[in-house]
């Protein structure tokens, strides 16, 4: 198939430019398109045929489920039972924005997009495009990151056609993602509201809405067997693996110079035979005895250090490295996230020191 890509660089054409696309979505095709947090490949979520061909172009599994996306509060109501005024509270404070809420749903919801569950989880971006095309579309979209499944999520639209160009209709090109993270995933549809994904919105910001809000054991424990009952199916999955093995390097409290030896160490005893990556931040960058480094910036800027996260790990895949080493992040407000896609990414290989 050819992919057609759609470059938006100038707010005033944006509803002639997305009646393509939008018409791609309408007749059941795949178009890929940018929002706030990262790409995302969406379908029709009203449509079991196009949902179909999601699954197919990711290679993804199919107890997986899908967010559904969009753009105002009728399309909410159509899609999910009654739920309650903390909900309401909730989506007032943070939609749109990266938060994605799980309600118990409507039969009107495809079981192919919920892997069978009886409930389904939405999400209203504010990014500007994403909007505009569901608006245009005229129903709700499924959308997961635009990546091969078990790649690390795209957050620019070269990271979308390296994974997708051939498999989708069409690519919207809207620039680099301001969050660069997946949304979080709150769970509302029984009566314990839960964490099931940390992000950028972060369970300190939830826990001001909602005071017995809990964060599911599943991202405590640190290794996550296939066996288990787990409340949202993508934690058992790999994610966000590049070509080469990550390991990280872990200190007590936050990272410092104990983390910088060990893994000064590293590179010139257990890795000296391997081509080896640090992935490190401003603060210890000039500490390493390695030609490969990539900072994710200043450690007082973990928003931006989240932001560059997926795209440096896709860095250095171009790079050619085996090993990447990667420095630790204490796991509190987006500090949660960022450990939760890092330790995904290394498979829960961690050095502590
Ligand atoms: O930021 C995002 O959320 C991006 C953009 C494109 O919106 N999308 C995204 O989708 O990250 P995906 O498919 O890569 O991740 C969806 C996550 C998975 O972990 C899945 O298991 C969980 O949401 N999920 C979906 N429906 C669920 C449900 N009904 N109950 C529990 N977890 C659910
Ligand atoms: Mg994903």
């Amino acid at each position: 198939m050819e992919t057609k890509i759609i470059k938006i660089n100038n707010d005033s054409f944006f509803n002639k430019i997305l009646n393509y696309p939008a018409k791609v979505l309408k007749d059941g095709g795949l178009v890929a398109f940018p929002t706030e947090t990262v790409y995302g490949l969406g379908a029709d979520a009203l449509n079991s045929d196009a949902i179909k061909k999601i699954f197919e172009a990711k290679g993804r599994p199919a107890d997986n489920p899908l967010i559904l996306h969009i753009s105002d509060i009728e399309t909410l109501d159509k899609i999910t039972k009654e739920y309650g005024g903390l909900a309401k509270k909730v989506i007032s404070k943070f939609w749109p924005g990266p938060l994605t809420i799980v309600f118990r749903k409507k039969d009107i919801v495809p079981d192919i997009v919920t892997g069978g569950l009886d409930t389904v989880a939405v999400r209203m971006p504010s990014n500007k495009i994403a909007k505009k095309l569901i608006k245009l579309a005229d129903t709700p979209i499924a959308a997961p990151s635009a990546n091969i499944s078990g790649r690390p999520s795209p957050t620019n639209v070269n990271h979308v056609i390296d994974d997708l160009s051939g498999e989708v209709e069409c690519i919207i090109d809207g620039g680099e993602c301001s969050v660069g993270l997946e949304s979080t995933v709150l769970d509302l549809s029984n009566d314990e509201p839960m964490i099931l994904r940390p992000g950028k919105i972060t369970f300190e910001q939830l826990k001001e809405v909602i005071s017995d809000l809990k964060i599911a054991k599943e991202l405590k424990n640190e290794d996550i067997d296939e066996g288990m009952d787990l409340k949202s199916p993508g934690m058992k999955y790999t994610h966000y693996s590049p070509n080469a093995d990550v390991f990280i390097i872990e200190t007590k409290d936050d990272f410092d110079q104990t983390g910088v030896k060990e893994i000064n160490k590293l590179i010139k005893t257990k890795f000296a035979d391997y081509n080896v990556g640090v992935l490190c931040t401003d603060d210890f960058y000039d500490d390493y005895q390695c030609d490969n480094k990539i900072s994710l910036g200043s450690r007082d800027k973990l928003d931006k250090i989240a932001n560059k996260l997926f795209f440096s790990l896709r860095k250095f895949d171009e790079i050619g490295v085996d090993i990447i080493l990667a420095e630790s992040f204490a796991s509190k407000e987006i500090g949660l996230a960022i450990m939760n896609r890092l330790k995904k990414s290394a498979g829960f290989k961690i050095f502590k020191v």
